[in-house]
């Protein structure tokens, strides 16, 4: 298995800093709560959620897995829940991708349940072609190809997550 560079973490930089710049427009006069979900988004939710600093914003830690190897298991397993009260509260959703969108389809399901007053999903990477759900990412870093990649939080077997760039697999 080869991968070769696709996003530089000089881009990825630049492009998060323009999402904070967009969601601290939206949410002005709000105090959202950012969820990161764990383990891929913490990478991005630490810019992010740094580069909203003119927000009055908290932020919380969502654990759920749904892959293994390359291909999806279509399975959802929450592992760890919000204990955050989130009642008519502004609640982003940090991911680091949205693939076939069963997890955060799932997740906004679940977080439904604590009655916020509204939902934003904002994610790193997108890849449109997959989505079997109908999610619409508010805020999202970039649109990519139906590619597997690593790097910044994404991992291939728990692997890749420390890259600083972005890689995409080799199809040979
Ligand atoms: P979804 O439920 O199919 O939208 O997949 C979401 C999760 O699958 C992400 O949060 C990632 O953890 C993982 N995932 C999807 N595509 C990739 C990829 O290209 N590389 C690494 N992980 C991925
Ligand atoms: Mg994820």
């Amino acid at each position: 298995m080869t991968f070769e560079p696709y996003i530089s973490h000089a881009t990825i930089e630049a492009r998060i800093a323009e999402l904070g710049k967009e969601i601290v427009r939206d949410c002005q006069g709000k105090s959202p709560l950012f969820v990161c979900v764990l383990n891929g988004a913490f990478p991005f939710a630490s810019d992010l959620f740094r580069a909203c600093e003119e927000l009055d914003a908290e932020i919380a830690f969502i654990r759920v897995q749904s892959y293994e190897g390359t291909s999806t298991t279509g399975k959802v397993k929450q592992v760890l829940g919000l204990t955050d009260k989130i009642e008519g509260r502004t609640v982003i959703i940090v991911e680091d991708i949205v693939d076939t969108g069963n997890t955060i389809q799932n997740l906004i399901d679940h977080l439904n349940e604590g009655r916020p007053s509204e939902i934003k999903i904002a994610t790193l990477l997108f890849k449109p072609e997959a989505l079997v759900k109908p999610v619409t990412p508010d805020y999202v870093g970039f649109s990519i190809p139906k590619k597997f990649i690593i790097g910044f939080g994404l991992d291939i077997n728990k692997k890749g997550r420390n890259l600083n760039d972005i890689y995409i697999l080799k199809e040979d």
